[in-house]
C-alpha cells in the first residue's frame, strides 16, 4: 500500500482529490488541513470511520509536525493543495497569503528535502512532490493572445497571484538545487462540488436560490478557461503517476467563458431545474458592481502538453459539467446552510457592500 500525504484536503479541490484517490486507488490518504474558513471537514464526511484516511488538523508551516507526519507514516509522495487562494481575499488583505503560499510552502518543501535525503535509493528515486497551481501565475492575456503554455513568462497581478508564483519558483528551485523530485501542475479554473461560495459560480447559486443580486464585476467581459473539478483530480493522478520530474503541465479543458455566458448558463439551468422558483426568470437577478482593482481579463490554457505526454484529457464538457454542479448545489442543501454561517456573511458584507 503506497501511503498519500494531500494538504489542504478539507477544502475544495483537495477534498475531491482525496475522495478521488480513495476510490481509484488503495494508497493511505494522509490529509493534513489547517481548517481554516476554507477548510470543511463536512466535505470529507463520506470518509468517516474509514482507517485508509487519516486527517490532521494542522499548518503545512508547522515545521516540527511536518517532521513528525513525515517520520510517522513514510508518505510515498506528497501533493500540496494547501495555500489561500480566493483573490479578492488578498485584495483585502495579503498576509495570510504570504504565509501560507510562500513561507507554508518553504517549511513544506524544506520538511520534505529532509525527509527525502533520510530514503533509499530506491524510495527517492520513486518519491513525488506534486505542487498544485495557478494559470494566473501568468497575468492576463489579450482578446487574440495565444493561451498560457508551459513556457510563458510569469506576469502575476494580485497578491494571490504572486505568492503562487513564489511557491512555483520555491518548488522549481528545489529540483534544481537539491534534486527533489517535483512536480507542477498549473491549472484554470475550477468549478465542481464543495467549491466554497465565495468564488463565483456556487456564489451565483446560492444567491439565486434565496433571490438575492447576482454581482457581475465589471463589465462581465473578463474571460476564465473553466474546468471540472473531478477532471482536475484525474489530471493530477495522470501526472504523478506519469508526470517527468522537473516539469509543469498547464491544465485546462479548452472551455473559455465570460463572466456574463456563466452567470446566463447557471439561471438557465436554475430556470429548469427550480420551476416553482419565485426568482424565475434568474438573470433578471444579474446586477453590474464595481470591477475588483487589477482584475485580470482573459486567461486561457493550452493544454496540448498534458494531452500529448501524459494522455490525459477531460471527461466533462462545460454543459455537463455545470448542470452536475448545480444539480450538486441543490440536493447538497444541508452543505450550504452549513456553510452560510457568520464567518461566510461577514465577508459577504466586507466584500460586497462597498461595491
Ligand atoms: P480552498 O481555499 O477551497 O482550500 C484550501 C485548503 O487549504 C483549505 O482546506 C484550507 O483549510 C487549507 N489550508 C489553508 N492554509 C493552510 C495551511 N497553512 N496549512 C494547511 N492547510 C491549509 O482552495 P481550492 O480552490 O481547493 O484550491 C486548492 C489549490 O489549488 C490551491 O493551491 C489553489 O491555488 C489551487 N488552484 C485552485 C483553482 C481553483 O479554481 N479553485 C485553480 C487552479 C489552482
Ligand atoms: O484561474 C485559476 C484561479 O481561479 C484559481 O487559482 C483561484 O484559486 C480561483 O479562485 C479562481 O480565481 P478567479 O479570480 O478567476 O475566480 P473567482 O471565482 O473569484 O472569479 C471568477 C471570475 O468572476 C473573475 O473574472 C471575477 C468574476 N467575479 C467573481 C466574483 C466572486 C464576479 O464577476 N463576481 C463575483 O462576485
Amino acid at each position: 500500500m503506497k501511503v498519500i500525504l494531500v494538504t489542504g484536503g478539507a477544502g475544495f479541490i483537495g477534498a475531491n482529490f482525496v475522495h478521488h484517490q480513495f476510490k481509484n486507488t488503495d494508497h493511505k490518504i494522509v490529509n493534513l488541513d489547517k481548517l481554516t474558513y476554507a477548510g470543511n471537514p463536512e466535505n470529507l464526511a463520506a470518509l468517516n470511520g474509514e482507517t485508509r484516511h487519516v486527517f490532521v488538523k494542522g499548518d503545512i508551516g508547522d515545521r516540527a509536525l511536518v517532521d513528525t507526519l513525515l517520520a510517522e507514516h513514510q508518505p510515498d509522495m506528497i501533493v500540496n493543495f494547501a495555500a489561500e487562494s480566493h483573490v479578492d481575499r488578498s485584495i483585502h488583505g495579503p498576509e495570510d497569503f504570504i504565509q501560507t503560499n510562500v513561507v507554508g510552502t518553504f517549511h513544506l518543501l524544506e520538511a520534505t528535502r529532509a525527509f527525502w535525503n533520510g530514503l533509499t535509493e530506491d524510495r527517492k528515486t520513486a518519491f513525488r512532490f506534486l505542487h498544485i497551481s495557478t494559470d494566473e501565475v501568468y497575468g492576463s492575456l489579450t482578446a487574440d493572445a495565444p493561451a498560457f503554455s508551459e513556457t510563458n513568462p510569469y506576469a502575476p497581478n494580485s497578491p494571490y497571484s504572486a505568492s503562487k508564483a513564489s511557491s512555483d519558483h520555491l518548488v522549481r528551485a528545489y529540483h534544481h538545487t537539491y534534486g527533489l523530485p517535483t512536480l507542477t501542475t498549473n491549472c484554470s479554473n475550477n468549478y465542481g462540488p464543495f467549491q466554497f461560495p465565495e468564488k463565483l459560480i456556487p456564489l451565483l447559486i446560492m444567491n439565486a436560490l434565496q433571490g438575492k443580486a447576482l454581482p457581475i464585476y465589471g463589465d462581465g467581459q473578463n474571460i476564465r478557461d473553466w474546468l471540472f473539478v473531478q477532471d482536475h483530480c484525474s489530471a493530477i493522478a495522470a501526472v504523478l503517476e506519469k508526470g517527468k520530474v522537473g516539469e509543469v503541465y498547464n491544465v485546462g479543458g479548452n472551455y473559455e467563458k465570460t463572466n456574463l455566458e456563466i452567470v446566463h448558463t447557471v439561471c438557465a439551468i436554475l430556470d429548469e431545474l427550480v420551476p416553482d422558483s419565485p426568482y424565475r426568470p434568474h438573470n433578471e437577478l444579474i446586477t453590474y458592481v464595481k470591477d475588483r482593482p487589477g482584475h485580470d481579463r482573459r486567461y486561457a490554457i493550452d493544454p496540448s502538453k498534458i494531452a500529448s505526454e501524459i494522455g490525459w484529457q477531460p471527461a466533462e464538457t462545460f454543459e455537463s459539467g455545470i448542470r452536475k454542479t448545480v444539480t450538486w448545489y441543490l440536493e447538497n442543501r444541508a452543505w450550504v446552510d452549513n456553510i452560510a454561517n457568520g464567518s461566510y456573511q461577514n465577508w459577504i458584507s466586507k466584500n460586497y457592500e462597498a461595491r
